[in-house]
Parts: C-alpha cells; structure tokens; sequence
C-alpha cells in the first residue's frame, strides 16, 4: 500500500498575498511533485482531509488536483485517490535549475560558431557609474525634458481608435503611414529625396547594421571603419564575420586617400559624416565628393550614420551625403532612439529602389517589424509637428548645456583639458594635458562617480592624442558645474603625480 502524505508533513510554503487558493495549493502541489518531496506512486490525502486541514473549499482542491491531473502529475484511480504519477522520469522530476558556468568560455563552448562570433565582441568593454544621469554620460539625451505627457496623449488617442486591421496585419517595411512623414521630414530637414517605399523601419541603428550586414556582405568582406569611431557598428561587423579596416579621420572626416590606401576594393565605407562619432568633425564637401568618387569605382557601399545631424547649433544643418548621391550607393541610417529617447528602440533606414525587394522579403524571414502601435504613436507625434519642435527645444537645452560645459572648462579646467570647439552634437571632445593618461584619468573619475569615457576606448588603432569624450546633453547645468569641478580634481591630482614620479 503506496505511503499516503499528509500535506502538513510536506511543509507548504504560507501563502502569498495577493495569490488564489487555487493558485497556491497547485503551485505547491506541483512544486513538491517536480522537487522530489512527493515521490512517484505516493497517494495524496483525499480532497476533503486538505480542504479541512488548510480551511478551503473542497471544490477548490478538485480543481488544483484536476489541473495537476490534465498537466501529468497526478493519476486518479476510482475510489482509491489521487496518486503522484510514476512514469516521469526521476531526474526530470527533481529538475534543478541549469547550473551556469563558472567561466564565460564554457557556456560559449556550447554555442554555434556565429554564436561564439556574436558574443565574442563586447558592445563596449566600460564600467559606467551608478547614477542615473552623471554630468558628462554620453549618447544620453535630455530624458527630463521629454515631452511625456504629450507622448501619452497621443498614445492614448491612437489606444482608444485601434483597429482590428491594425492588430492583425503589419508591413514589413515598416507602418506605411510613418514611413510617410520620414520620407517628408527628411526632405525638408536633411535634403534627402526619397519615397516611402524606399524608408525601412527597423529598431534603431544596430538592427539597421545588422540587417545591411545580412543582405550585402558575406565573411571576410574587408569595410572601413573610422578610426576613432562608434564601437557599436565594429563590434556588429566583427560579429558578422566581416574584416574591419580602421580609416584615420582628420580635419575633414574620413580620410579616403588613406582608405584607399589601406583597402582600395572595400565593400562598404560606414561613416557618421555630419557629426563625426566620436570626434565632431564634419566631413567637407570635397571629401564627401571623393567618398562617392570612390563607392562608384570600386562599386562599394557607403552607409551614412546621420545620428546627431539634426543637432547643430550656430549655424543650418547639412544636408545628408545621400542627397548627393546619384548613383544609389548610399544607405542612409538614422535612429529616433537618441533624438527621442533610447528606449523607443526605433529607426530607419533608406535604401536605394534595387534593395525595397530583398529587404523586404528577407525581414519576412528576420523579425518582420518593430510593433505597429509603437510606429503609429510616433507617426502621430511627427504629423502633428512635434518632431520638429522637440528637436529645436533640445538644439537650445543642448546649445546652452555646451556653453556651460565650454565656461566651465575655461575656468577650471585650463592647462588640464581643452575641449574641442564643437557646434552640434550631443558630446564634444575634451583634449588632455600632456602626461595626462586618458584611462587613468578615466579610472579615477569613475571612483568619484564621475563618467566619462577615454577617448583611446573609440580607436582601433592608437590615436595620437589623449582626450575624454564628455556628453553635455543629458545633465542640468548643476550637474554639469559638479561635474566639472570634480573632473578638475581628478586631471590636477594626475597631473600632480605624474610631476612627483618625474
Ligand atoms: C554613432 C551612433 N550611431 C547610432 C547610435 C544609436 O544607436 P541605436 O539606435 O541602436 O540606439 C549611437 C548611440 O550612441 C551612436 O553613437
């Protein structure tokens, strides 16, 4: 005769508020029978002994144990109770959790070969500080001045009128409707003429990458990089199995003669032009001439990063290297995830009218679309003008956060750092005295919750200067005067040592 368990003997955990009866009695029915406490073949108490002993409904506890019956854990026999089935196989029984590698190279040993590849380059290889909003963090924008309400207005009005086409049915190149104003707001803010057909809604900048990478380069494609440039895109080319050539940036951007040089028959040149990543540069005219010049007769691709384009202070913005292009070589990228907020996880990209097909047909097998709901709020947002008007709200907040950084640098920074006159963007460059090691001072500024980030973390191939990049966008004036008194201290105390070692 199988032992009958009594549930007191079984130590039931107490119930959580907030938790049913039911849910209660089945989780821990369940969780004694997959632990090993109730073992196979052993009879549970009968549903009116539990009912009386935990005061609950019997009909409650008839339906734990049918629940627990339909799933397989327990086997009914007429007349004589509830059993705890036996055909399960122990070990699946006492199912532990998955004991995880003490060492990353173990739990990669496991992964495929493009799995080793994709997790194989860090993102970004930097310890960042707890705060939330560090004067100098970059690649944040101005979160507390996000029109939030305004943002939840429109996403309420679009909640209460969805429909059930919109629910069902999806394009792949992204909601027709937003791909619509892109298509016009690129025309009047970044001289770009395209149609919506050639804009493709992905989730922001990496997935744009990745999908390029997955259509147009296969395994050891050689692609210039700029060099320092954003770790965010040589980390995905790696990943992919592509051959990065770092390209110097001087003056004037991208350097293609020296690309040319390194790597004449590139596959694809990825650039930031109009607000060099993470130097600030602008690529000029004539070099922007040479790049397409080159794309052309080699037949490279050129993939313009146009992340920061829409913040320039002083002076109009230029317009993008696509509306140069007459020959369809370049993919222009751009992300709402930096201009909005980087949780939004959306952006576009547009192509030339050759790839609308593939594309489309390769995200039908990829992800298919960001959701629609998400699109359909933003394409709100810019029908009703506010795409415009944040941008210019954020081009002032950004433009009087720099002045600050810019005064700040001037009064307490001289002799220690010297910012890099910068006019756009949402960080600048801040250029060391000579001595001064830009992970050292990078190292100490994070022990005082001070972020900012060594500039040699952006190169691929040692610069030859040392500097910091300093994002001024996210943080308020107080935040940023801290930020640079204490910054000052840091540099001084350096600066201090290195004499003393001397
Ligand atoms: C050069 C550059 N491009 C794009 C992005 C934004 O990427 P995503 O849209 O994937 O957030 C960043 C973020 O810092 C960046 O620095």
């Amino acid at each position: 005769m199988p032992k009958k368990e009594t549930l007191s003997d079984l130590a039931l955990a107490p119930r959580k508020s907030g938790a049913t009866l039911f849910r209660w009695l089945y989780d821990e029915l369940r969780t004694a029978i997959v632990d090993g406490r109730l073992k196979p073949g052993s009879r549970l108490p009968s549903s009116r002994s539990i009912s009386r002993q935990h005061r609950i409904a019997r009909g409650t506890v008839v339906s734990a144990f049918e629940q627990l019956t339909s799933e397989g854990y327990l086997v009914n026999h007429v007349g004589s109770g509830s059993y705890v089935k036996g055909i399960v196989p122990d070990g699946l029984l006492r199912a532990t959790r998955e004991k995880v590698p003490e060492r990353i190279e173990q739990s990669r040993a496991t992964l495929s070969a493009r799995g080793r590849c994709l997790s194989g380059f860090p993102f970004f290889p930097i310890r960042w500080t707890s705060g939330s909003s560090p004067a100098f963090r970059v690649g944040q924008p101005a979160l507390n001045d996000f029109p939030t309400s305004l943002w939840s207005r429109i996403a309420a009005r679009r909640l209460r009128g969805v429909s059930a086409s919109m629910l069902s049915r999806g394009d792949v190149l992204g909601y027709r409707p937003l791909r619509v104003e892109i298509a016009n707001y690129l025309g009047s803010y970044r001289g770009i003429k395209c149609t919506p057909d050639e804009v493709v809604i992905t989730t922001g900048t990496q997935g744009s990458l990745d999908l390029i990478c997955r259509m147009l380069l296969d395994r050891h494609d050689k692609i210039w990089v700029e060099n320092p440039g954003y770790p965010g895109a040589s980390a995905l080319f790696r990943a992919s199995g592509l051959e990065v050539v770092p390209v110097p940036v001087d003056a004037e951007g991208l350097d293609c003669k020296n690309g040319r040089r390194l790597c004449e028959n590139a596959k694809l040149a990825y650039i930031t032009p109009a607000y060099q990543f993470p130097l600030g540069v602008t690529m000029s005219l004539s070099r922007r001439l040479e790049m397409l010049q080159w794309a052309q007769s080699v037949g490279a691709w050129i993939l313009e990063d146009d992340y920061d384009g829409e913040f320039r202070f002083a002076d109009r913005p230029l317009v993008a290297l696509r509306s140069l292009d007459t020959s369809g070589c370049v993919i222009y990228s751009n992300t709402f995830n930096k201009v909005l907020f980087p949780t939004l996880r959306l952006g576009y990209l547009v192509v030339p009218p050759r790839l609308i097909e593939p594309i489309a047909a390769a995200k039908a097998v990829i992800d298919r679309f960001p959701g629609v709901l998400e699109q359909a709020i933003l394409c709100d947002f810019i029908a009703g003008g506010y795409l415009g008007q944040h941008i210019r709200r954020m081009r002032e907040i950004y433009a009087s956060r720099l002045e600050v950084l810019v005064e700040g640098a001037k009064r307490d920074l001289a002799g220690l750092l010297e910012l890099s006159p910068a006019g756009a963007g949402m960080h600048t460059i801040g250029w060391l005295a000579d001595g001064i090691d830009d992970n050292d001072a990078y190292e100490l500024a994070l022990s005082r919750g001070i972020e900012v980030i060594p500039l040699s973390k952006f190169s691929e191939k040692p610069f030859e200067k040392q500097g910091l990049v300093l994002g001024f966008a996210s943080s308020d004036v107080r935040a940023l005067r801290r930020g640079v008194t204490g910054l000052a201290g840091v540099l001084r105390e350096l600066k201090r040592g290195k004499k003393t070692k001397s």
